[in-house]
């Protein structure tokens, strides 16, 4: 996903990035290198802990065109026309109101500017999300989302992602479908990853009672049992990646 967007973003030197929810920062930092000296990378997510996260490891990588700021993509809190590119991955799908965020990066995006911004695609190609996530509704510990709610989905058709970038002013969309893979040791740690990387279902998955995480335990075994590989597991996905100006 990275490579396709610093790819289809093309910053140049010089220029002023801005990444939005950008969690830990790894994806702007690719861009940040290109930029050099004279250029900027805006770090920005809306979670103050996150944005710290972003600043200790864009300093241990010794990144010094990069500034670090909480900002809410909703209400991104720059002048308009003031960046010449926008990176976001994974992202806009997690936004409340993803149309508010898109119309918001136009309005900073200066005229030509692209965004470069990837969301997952259906959760039938994502069984890494989509297996936990339908188990928890299924045995009512979580209910069905409701068609619109934020969530690894809520943007993963081509046409949906298509029509919030119009409908936000964008032209030239282009999209593209990402394979990615996980590639886990084992379901404990695929367990322990899931948890830190989604909020939602980290929370509800350290919730449960004992007989229900064994019973979680066996439909992903049972589940990922076609994607075992090297004594482990190695669990495919598709991003929906697009760029547009
Ligand atoms: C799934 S993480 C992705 C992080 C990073 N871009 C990556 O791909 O590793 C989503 C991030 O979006 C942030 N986020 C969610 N809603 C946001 C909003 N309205 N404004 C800014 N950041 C937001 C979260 O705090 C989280 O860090």
């Amino acid at each position: 996903m990275r490579t396709w967007l610093i790819r289809e973003l093309a910053p140049r030197r010089g220029d002023t990035v801005l990444e939005l929810c950008a969690g830990p920062g790894e994806t702007g930092f690719a861009a940040a290198e290109l930029l050099g000296e004279e250029g900027r990378l805006l770090s920005t997510d809306f979670s103050a802990e996150m944005v710290a996260v972003a600043r200790r490891r864009g300093a241990e990588l010794g990144l010094r065109n990069v500034d670090y700021r909480v900002i809410d993509a909703e209400r991104i809190d720059l002048e308009a026309e003031s960046v010449d590119g926008v990176l976001c991955q994974s992202g806009y799908m997690l936004v409340a109101d993803p149309a508010a965020a898109l119309s918001e990066t136009r309005r900073v995006l200066r005229r030509g500017g692209r965004v470069a911004m990837s969301v997952w695609g259906a959760p039938e190609r994502n069984p890494w999300a989509a297996i936990p996530g339908r188990f928890l509704v299924e045995r009512g510990h979580r209910p069905p989302p409701e068609p619109g709610e934020p969530g690894a989905f809520s943007m993963a058709s081509e046409e949906r992602t298509r029509e919030l970038l119009e409908g936000a002013g964008f032209e030239g969309v282009r999209i593209e479908e990402v394979a990615v893979q996980w590639v886990l040791r084992d379901l404990d740690e695929y367990r322990r990853w899931l948890m830190d990387v989604s909020a939602s279902l980290g929370v509800t998955i350290r919730a449960l009672p004992a007989q229900e995480a064994t019973a979680l335990t066996a439909r992903l075994e049972e589940a990922f049992a076609s994607f075992a590989a090297d004594g482990g597991y190695e669990v495919p996905g598709v991003a929906l990646c697009a760029v547009a100006s």
